[in-house]
């Protein structure tokens, strides 16, 4: 299956989706009691939004991402952060057995998913940690805010019509934040023996109609992005359609869904 972050999309997400605040690291490193001594997978870990940041909190991270590009990136941003405790693999959630049985039974901190669950076969993959996590770890599902094209605000209504008249169809994905979802996710982690409970972290930032426009890029697949040449007269009629709802203020919701080893 063709996932699309590739190519310049993999450019559009580094450089324009969130990362994590400080306190989301910090509620995944008490939630797990995580230390120096610890090993933690990283599993869809993009260009690194959240393997960075914990990669300072642990002994070592397993980045792994099917897309090469994504790879090379967050490759890149840790050169350039001097993280050199983080190794970086292409494959996906089915080869947890295989990278469990490496690590050693009983011996992994916890598997971070952050904004990616959704593209994963999340029981089997939650049944799949249990005997490679530690007393006390486990997995986090992390969401990282609604949308842009979802929120309750006027500026995000605009910008669902305008992509609607785009794309031709209504842009309805909630990429695992819905309720339903984090649902569902939270029942399989307790029906494959996992404590469970939830942590959230909200702010607000004010975002720029650029910042609306390369996030709107980082989550279309790299054949739906404009050609380069039709790009200014998307963002210069975006920018029109969303002008009247300035400032545009996002209201972040962090969910950190917690399954937890007894
Ligand atoms: C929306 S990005 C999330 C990136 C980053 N973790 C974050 O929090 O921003 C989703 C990532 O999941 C990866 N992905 C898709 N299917 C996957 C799978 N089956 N197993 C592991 N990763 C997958 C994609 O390649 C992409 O890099």
């Amino acid at each position: 299956m063709d996932l699309g972050f590739r190519g310049e999309v993999a450019d559009f997400y580094h450089r324009f989706r969130r990362g994590y605040p400080p306190a989301v690291i910090d509620s995944l490193v008490e939630m797990f009691a995580l230390t120096t001594d610890d090993v933690v997978v990283d599993l869809g870990c993009g260009t690194g939004q959240l393997t960075l940041p914990i990669a300072e909190r642990v002994r070592s991270v397993v980045a792994v991402d099917p897309e090469p590009d994504m790879l090379l990136r967050a490759r890149r941003a840790a050169s350039e952060h001097e993280v050199t405790n983080v190794s970086w693999m292409v494959g996906s959630d089915t080869d947890i057995p295989t990278l469990g049985t490496l690590i050693g039974d009983g011996r992994l901190g916890a598997v971070t998913i952050g904004q990616a669950l959704h593209w994963m076969r999340h029981e089997e993959l939650f049944r799949a940690v249990v005997p490679f996590a530690r007393s006390g770890g486990g997995v986090a599902v992390v969401t990282n805010g609604t949308p842009l094209w979802l929120q309750d605000t006027a500026w995000s209504r605009a910008l669902c019509g305008y992509l609607e008249d785009w794309l031709g169809s209504k842009p309805t994905r909630t990429c695992g934040t819905d309720d339903a979802s984090q649902r569902r996710y939270r029942d399989s982690l307790i029906a494959a023996g996992y404590d469970t409970a939830v942590v959230s972290v909200d702010y607000s930032d004010e975002l720029s109609a650029e910042q609306i426009v390369g996030g709107v890029y980082s989550a279309l697949p790299v054949a739906r992005i404009p050609p380069a040449e039709q790009r200014p007269r998307f963002a210069e009629r975006l920018g029109e359609v969303l002008q009247p709802h300035q400032p545009f203020v996002e209201q972040i919701q962090v969910t950190i869904l917690i399954g937890r080893i007894p």
